[in-house]
């Protein structure tokens, strides 16, 4: 049977690829240290399992779960935005539960764009803003990072007949795959940019827990007016540990998470209410240690992994944020060569930068979320290929 053809604009999924990659070397006996999907090996903090557990014990969380969320869970979103950016959000009309972001960043690009209609996506960027936009058949408008842009989009950049055909804009700060933030000031030019052309802003602040030597994110509903314009996703997947768990929320801008919902409950139902109580529990304050506690730990490692990096050669940046040093690869290199070669040496599994797009290439990702000393000596196999 043929397939449809919105199916030859995707390829198989980057991690789906990578765990494949791992898993044959591991076959062949190698003692993998996989350093590529950012995955927190920590634990899900204990309160948060408990309080799972216990809701699983309850029958009412056995029947279908609301499908927008539960009010509970949603509630607690705007607690925790309210606590935490001192953004006041309503809980009914613009916070959404989800089967983690990543549900939700695919439903809202169906929701805004079609055929005709442009994407505006970064690029390297997480693949999903990109491979929705097709699949939705819209047209994708690359806005490439770059380091000499401090890894920011030139939206000056973008000409009016594209903003003109744009519905969606998407921003992700701290930034995957570059570690790189942003200030209030470019999350305010976006705001206005996006209003001057009716674009829909859609920010995905997965990493906006995860920041070193005090740094705090900002959220774009910070921005005055910003609800009129944005959609945020918060995901519990990096800051709690949660990533099997998948949960997160919409929030902002109404009629967009209205259309997202409509989206939504029409494909899937909504995450099982257990999981959604577990969520509550997270976001309360108390969890906010268990938080702190891990960036610690993704700081410490950050700081060994950049200075064995360093030692070996490589122009490794510390990051404020994120758990990923994005590394620039050894001269006459490109990042697929170089992820290929390493894995096969030393059995380390890095991400090509060109993955994310192709103003990656040039780059691997090195993600901080394995054991300190699986880190440092995955470290030193690299070091000892003297590749730079
Ligand atoms: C990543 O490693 O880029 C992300 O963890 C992938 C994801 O969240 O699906």
């Amino acid at each position: 049977m043929k397939f449809a053809d919105r199916l030859a604009t995707v390829g198989p999924y980057l991690f789906f690829d990578l765990d494949q990659k791992a898993a044959a070397a591991r076959a062949r006996g190698v003692d993998v240290i996989n350093l590529g999907i950012g995955d927190p090996d920590l634990p899900t903090p204990g309160a948060i399992v408990d309080a799972m557990v216990e809701g699983a014990r309850d029958p009412a969380t056995h029947r279908y779960p609301d499908y927008q969320g539960a009010l509970r869970f949603r509630e607690a979103v705007a607690h925790f935005y309210q606590r935490r950016f001192g953004v006041a959000l309503d809980p009914r009309q613009e916070v959404l539960g989800l089967i983690g972001s990543k549900e939700g960043i695919s439903h809202l690009t169906w929701a805004a764009a079609g055929p005709g209609d442009v994407v505006l996506v970064p690029e390297p960027s997480y693949p999903v803003y990109a491979v929705q936009a097709r699949l939705a058949g819209a047209t994708v408008f690359s806005l490439p990072l770059t380091a000499g842009q401090g890894f920011l989009p030139n939206l000056a950049a973008v000409p009016d007949p594209v903003w003109r055909r744009a519905k969606l804009l998407w921003i992700n700060y701290p930034n995957n795959p570059t570690g790189a933030v942003a200030d209030r000031a470019f999350l305010a030019d976006a705001v206005d940019r996006c209003r001057a052309h009716d674009v829909l802003l859609a920010s995905d602040q997965a990493y906006s827990e995860i920041g070193y030597d005090g740094y705090r994110a900002p959220s774009v509903l910070e921005v005055p007016g910003a609800k009129e314009v944005a959609v945020e996703f918060f995901s519990l997947s990096k800051p709690y540990r949660m990533t099997g768990w998948r949960l997160g929320a919409a929030v902002g801008r109404a009629d967009a998470i209205h259309a997202l919902s409509l989206v939504k409950t029409n494909t899937d139902s909504g995450q099982f209410t257990a999981i959604q109580l577990a969520g509550v529990r997270a976001l309360e304050p108390d969890q906010d240690q268990a938080i702190q506690a891990a960036v610690g730990v993704y700081q410490r490692r950050r700081d060994l992994a950049v200075s064995a990096l360093r030692a070996a050669g490589f122009d490794a940046a510390a990051p404020r944020a994120t758990f990923y040093l994005w590394v620039p690869t050894p001269p006459g290199l490109s990042a697929r060569d170089t992820a290929a070669l390493v894995l096969d040496r030393t059995g380390v599994v890095l991400t090509p930068g060109s993955a994310y797009g192709e103003s990656g290439e040039g780059y691997v990702r090195l993600s901080l979320t394995a054991p300190d000393d699986r880190i440092q000596e995955a470290c030193g196999r690299i070091a000892a290929m003297r590749l730079v």
